[in-house]
Formats: C-alpha cells, sequence, structure tokens
C-alpha cells in the first residue's frame, strides 16, 4: 500500500491531502490511516494463522478510542498495563476476556477493576504481587487467572530505556525463581496458573533475541509440566520493530516463522503484545512552521509541534522522517526542527535539508506509536488533535484539548 504519495506537489495521506487537514482542523494533529491499521493488524493475524494464536494490541502505544475500536472490531484482544487502560478498552468496545494485564505496579483497585471485568490474564511480575492479587481475588470471591511474567535474561539488542528482558532490568521474575514462584501460585488458593509470559524489549530489528527468549520460556513450560502444573498458553510480548530510517526490522511473516517453527506440536496458545509495529506507520504528526531563524550557527525552523506532543526526539534521541507537506522551489537548507517549549531538548529533527518558508506544513513520519499516548501538558500546551484518513475522507477522532480543561482540576487556596 502507498500510504503516503505526492500528486502534483501535495502530500497524500490515503486519498486526502494533508493540506485539507490543517486547514479543517489545525495544527499540530496527529493522523492515521485506517487502511494501514488494518492492514498491520491483518498480516499479524495471518502470519500466524498455522496456530491457536491471540493478537493483544498493546494499549501504551496509542490508546485513542478510535484505534482500540478499530482493532477490536478486527477481533483483536489488548494488553494493558493501567486501570486507566482498561477503561479505554472497555469505552471502545473491546472484549474483556481477551484482555491481557501486563506491568510492575499493579495496584489493588486497578486488580479489583480487572477481575471484575473479567481478564483473560494477570501477567504478574513479582512474588509480592501474587500474595496481593490472590488476596483481592479471595475477596471479590474470584479466581484470577495469572502467568508468570519471566525475565530469561536475553539482550534485545534496542535503545536502554525501552529493554526489558535482562537481569538488571526491573521487570519479570528471574529465570532462575521462576518455578519456585510457579509452585507458589499454584498453591495460592485464589490464582489459577493459566499461561507463562515474557516481553524483552522494543523496536527489536532482529528475530535472533525473539527466538532465544522463547527457547528458555520453552524450557519453563517442560519443567512446569512435569512437575505437573501445565499451562493453557505462552505470552511472548511485544511485536517487531518498525522502519524510522534506515532499519531492516524483521517482517512479520518472518518473525512468525521463527516462533511457531519452535511451538510445532505444542497445544498452547500463542498469545502476542505488538503495539508500535501495529500503529508506528500508520500515523504522522502535521505541523507548521512558525518562524524560520537563521542563527549564527544554525538554521532553525520553529514548528507549532513540541517535544510534548511527541516526545520520542527528546527522550530517545529518536529519528523521524520530516517531509514538506507541499513542494517549494528554493535554496536548500540545514534545519534544525525545533518546537516552541523552552528547553534545548525540544527538538523534532536535527540537520534536515528543507527548502522552507513561515507558514509551510510539515509531516514528520512514523509517529502513530508512543506519539500522542505519551503526550504531556508540559508548558500548559494543550494536546493535539487527531483525525482518521479513510479512503478519501478524513474524521475527526479527537477534538484538540482546550485550554480551559487543563486547569479544570485546580483549586485556588482559600486565604
Ligand atoms: N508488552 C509489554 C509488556 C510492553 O512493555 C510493551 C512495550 C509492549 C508489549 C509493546 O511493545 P512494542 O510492540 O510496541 O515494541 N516509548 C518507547 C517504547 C516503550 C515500550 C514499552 N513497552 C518508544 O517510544 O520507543
Amino acid at each position: 500500500m502507498n500510504l503516503v504519495t505526492r500528486r502534483e506537489g501535495r502530500l497524500y495521506f490515503e486519498d486526502v491531502a494533508l493540506d485539507t487537514i490543517a486547514h479543517a482542523h489545525g495544527t499540530p494533529t496527529y493522523v492515521y490511516s485506517r487502511a494501514a491499521l488494518a492492514s498491520t493488524y491483518r498480516e499479524y493475524d495471518r502470519a500466524f494463522a498455522g496456530h491457536e494464536h491471540l493478537i493483544c494490541y498493546a494499549v501504551k502505544a496509542n490508546s485513542s478510542l478510535a484505534i482500540l475500536n478499530l482493532f477490536a472490531r478486527l477481533g483483536a484482544g489488548f494488553d494493558i498495563v493501567s486501570g486507566g487502560e482498561l477503561a479505554r478498552v472497555l469505552a471502545a468496545g473491546g472484549d474483556p476476556n481477551k484482555v491481557v494485564f501486563s506491568g510492575v505496579g499493579k495496584t489493588a483497585e486497578e486488580m479489583r477493576a480487572a477481575l471484575t471485568a473479567g481478564i483473560h490474564c494477570f501477567n504478574v511480575e513479582s512474588e509480592s504481587e501474587l500474595h496481593r492479587l490472590n488476596r483481592v481475588a479471595g475477596e471479590l470471591g474470584k479466581t484470577a487467572p495469572i502467568s508468570l511474567r519471566v525475565n530469561p535474561n536475553v539482550d534485545a539488542k534496542t535503545h536502554p530505556y525501552i529493554s526489558t528482558g535482562l537481569k538488571e532490568n526491573k521487570f519479570g521474575i528471574a529465570h532462575d525463581e521462576a518455578l519456585r514462584v510457579y509452585r507458589l501460585a499454584a498453591a495460592l488458593p485464589n490464582l489459577r496458573v493459566v499461561g507463562i509470559d515474557c516481553h524483552i524489549g522494543s523496536q527489536l530489528t532482529e528475530v535472533a533475541p525473539f527466538a532465544e527468549a522463547l527457547d528458555k520460556v520453552l524450557q519453563l513450560v517442560d519443567a512446569l509440566a512435569a512437575e505437573g502444573i501445565p499451562l493453557r498458553h505462552l505470552d511472548l510480548g511485544g511485536g517487531v520493530g518498525i522502519r524510522y530510517r534506515d532499519e531492516t526490522p524483521p517482517a512479520v511473516d518472518a518473525y512468525a516463522r521463527t516462533l511457531l517453527g519452535k511451538l510445532k506440536g505444542r497445544p498452547q496458545k500463542l498469545i502476542l503484545e505488538p503495539g508500535r509495529s501495529l500503529v508506528g506507520n500508520a500515523g504522522l504528526l502535521l505541523t507548521r512552521v512558525e518562524y524560520l531563524k537563521h542563527g549564527e550557527a544554525k538554521d532553525f525552523a520553529i514548528v507549532d509541534a513540541a517535544m510534548n506532543d511527541l516526545m520520542r526526539p527528546a527522550l530517545y534521541d529518536a529519528w523521524h522522517d520530516i517531509v514538506p507537506v507541499t513542494v517549494r522551489q528554493g535554496e536548500a537548507r540545514r534545519y534544525e526542527i525545533v518546537g516552541p517549549v523552552c528547553e534545548s531538548g525540544d527538538f523534532l529533527g536535527h540537520d534536515r535539508e528543507l527548502v522552507l518558508a513561515e507558514g509551510d506544513l510539515l509531516a514528520i513520519l512514523s509517529a502513530g506509536a508512543y506519539g500522542m499516548s505519551m503526550s504531556s501538558n508540559y508548558n500548559t500546551r494543550a494536546r493535539a488533535a487527531e483525525v482518521m484518513v479513510d479512503g478519501d475522507r478524513a474524521h475527526l477522532i479527537r477534538r484538540r484539548e482546550d485550554i480551559a480543561a487543563l486547569f479544570a482540576n485546580e483549586v485556588l487556596l482559600s486565604r
């Protein structure tokens, strides 16, 4: 699918000219493609068709209701990490019985909400969490389905901030401890052991670490079966990385072939929790150049999107392609693309060769994952609008936040 095309100088997303979206809804605005979202989901679903599976979209990557609703309609499950994400999934029409709950810090209240909704599985990350969940389930007269998230101590070879499967990370239960903790879980009266879970990191560009982690998980599955603790599912965590610049992440097909090869003949259902690869390249951030500033050392394009809208460049030094919405003739300069926030770390791209004039629109690509969902109100900036294109139509799926809402919950001292 040619998602982003240029026709007579104008940039299109599906069959909608991006300048028309800026005109109708202002900037900064996130824009998503319905066709791209559906096609990446179906790609996963097809690739794993040979084995019973459940694709649980990782809500944290982009939690906007219209996106969750779209995945729910396609049959997806959801990987959540908070009570807030659970509420979003339910509001978007997601099936609670297809929800897995990950995260190291689940509160008792979040556990109650998830037990009441009747989720598929809790991915438990510590012994203390097991005891808390056992107590909360008992109070509600329920049995909590659980997996233990094991930390396989595998190097995912990704950015240190998003690598999670090494023993020095805060996530999961050490591989060597897992059997003992499983025995404990099996003995607790209000828990039912149903699976095993592992997530080694995000933006992986090789299959080998996934394969290594799966081998370690399968060793445990066999050891547990030998002890009379059979499992119904294996959850292998997040999906493959995506191309932002020149990365060569594995195709979903190749990733599926590797995993399925190892799962042949095994009865367990496979659960996956892809986030980035389902939404990342299906979204962009539309922004307008407010000012051009030709400094002594650098040329700056000051745009109306900032680190509060898209945090990835500031936080991980991440690269996003930045392309002009309308082609302009003239002399190209190397621009620092920066936002209005009062920090030197507020950049969206360094050293981009562009021909620009004030008022031009830019599209910041590959911004569908961890863009809107990580946005903040820093500098008391209202969060961006969101639009979903579908063929030649554009639907507003989130109005731009209004300023009054930003301090609506605040209270002045009375004296
Ligand atoms: N499952 C668990 C338990 C996770 O922690 C994550 C991501 C996923 C699934 C989804 O992984 P994915 O398919 O998206 O790779 N903000 C960072 C990424 C943080 C990822 C955190 N966990 C970024 O912008 O690169």
